[in-house]
């Protein structure tokens, strides 16, 4: 049957690893989708870089916003980043104009998702995001589809693969913060700002988005308190070793009898904790739900193959026609009767 055109805004870790899996995993793809799935158009700033990829029989534009535009586009994909700018205005551009849009983009999707969602719904085009949280964990099915049956307490996490990968290699290597994030940074995990990562924004971002999930209510970035790993010293990490502890960038948000709690600091966690074993650029996300109990997934949460194996499952449903409430079916609803605020602790 015909194939799914896509374009792509955005070549770097996202959009490059999209094409390459789009065409190493091709025939996966299409027996999953039913259909293949095609690039048709791309967008990126530097349209001359060697990217190793066969991108001459694109449809190429300077100006990614005009992607929203483009005829031959099913669907537009946006792998820019940024929470404004180019990102915002293409994704605002194509829901408009009638196109799905799949991003990974947390920190539109944390800043704006209410708005976002509105405008996706009231025009009832598909808005996905399996990317934008935790790379190649499916942690939004998890929490929108998986737990659906649930009352979720609780959702936490090691939300970021570059200052997981950093303080492991503090810990292990017994070096120094600085050197090791230009390691993190040459392995594709950082953000194009690394201070997003090692100030625990890009944590928060994620954070704000699972407690919408997790909580049936608007994405509120602006109330999660926010504290990353700078001031983090190999000799912390070697002292809280000798305690019995690892130092963990945890985000933790829920459910309290004042509102909803939501944190990104670092925390000293027993060696013995499931948690405390994520090591590297690995992720993982917890959930506790009053059915099924506490859960926890994990996996790699940064880099091209995980971040595109996320993108190109939103993509698969969408060749489907599997069509999820942006916000799962819970929001607005589960909480309406007391609208207690997310509160600052
Ligand atoms: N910079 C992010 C991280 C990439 O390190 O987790 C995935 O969002």
């Amino acid at each position: 049957s015909k194939p799914l055109s896509i374009a792509v805004a955005g070549l770097g870790t996202v959009g490059g690893g999209l094409l390459k899996l789009l065409s190493d995993n091709a025939e996966v793809v299409a027996a999953r989708a039913g259909r293949p799935i095609t690039v048709g158009a791309v967008s990126a700033r530097d349209r001359n870089r060697d990217r190793g990829l066969p991108l001459s029989s694109l449809r190429w534009y300077d100006d990614p916003v005009a992607l929203a535009a483009d005829p031959g586009t099913d669907v537009v994909v946006e792998a820019i980043g940024g929470s404004e700018g180019p990102a915002r205005a293409l994704v605002e551009a194509a829901l408009r104009a009638g196109k799905p849009v799949v991003t990974a983009n947390k920190a539109l999707l944390a800043v704006h998702g209410a708005q976002i969602a509105e405008l996706a719904e009231a025009r009832g085009v598909p808005l996905a995001f399996e990317a934008a949280v935790a790379g190649g964990i499916p942690a939004i099915k998890a929490l929108r589809e998986g737990l659906a049956a649930n009352r979720i307490s609780r959702v936490a996490g090691i939300l970021n693969g570059t200052c997981n990968y950093i303080l492991t290699v503090m810990r292990e290597e017994k070096r120094e913060f600085a050197e090791v994030l230009a390691a993190a940074q040459a392995l594709g995990y950082a953000e194009a700002d690394p201070a997003f990562d090692i100030d625990g924004v890009d944590a928060a971002h994620k954070l704000a988005i699972l407690a919408a999930l997790a909580f049936g209510r608007p994405v509120d970035f602006s109330a999660v308190h926010v504290e990353g790993i700078r001031e983090v010293s190999a000799l912390d990490i070697a002292l809280a070793g000798e305690l019995g502890y690892r130092i963990k960038l945890l985000g933790l948000a829920a459910r309290t009898p004042s509102g909803i709690s939501a944190r990104v600091h670092p925390c000293m966690v027993p060696v013995g904790a499931p948690i405390a074993r994520v090591d590297g650029v690995y992720n993982a996300v917890v959930a506790e739900g009053d059915q099924c109990g506490r859960i926890m997934l994990e996996g790699r949460g940064a880099g091209a193959g995980p971040t595109a194996s996320a993108v190109a499952a939103d993509l698969i449903d969408l060749a489907r026609g599997r069509v999820t409430p942006v916000w799962g079916a819970a929001a607005g609803a589960l909480d309406a009767a007391p609208a207690v605020p997310m509160e600052r602790h």
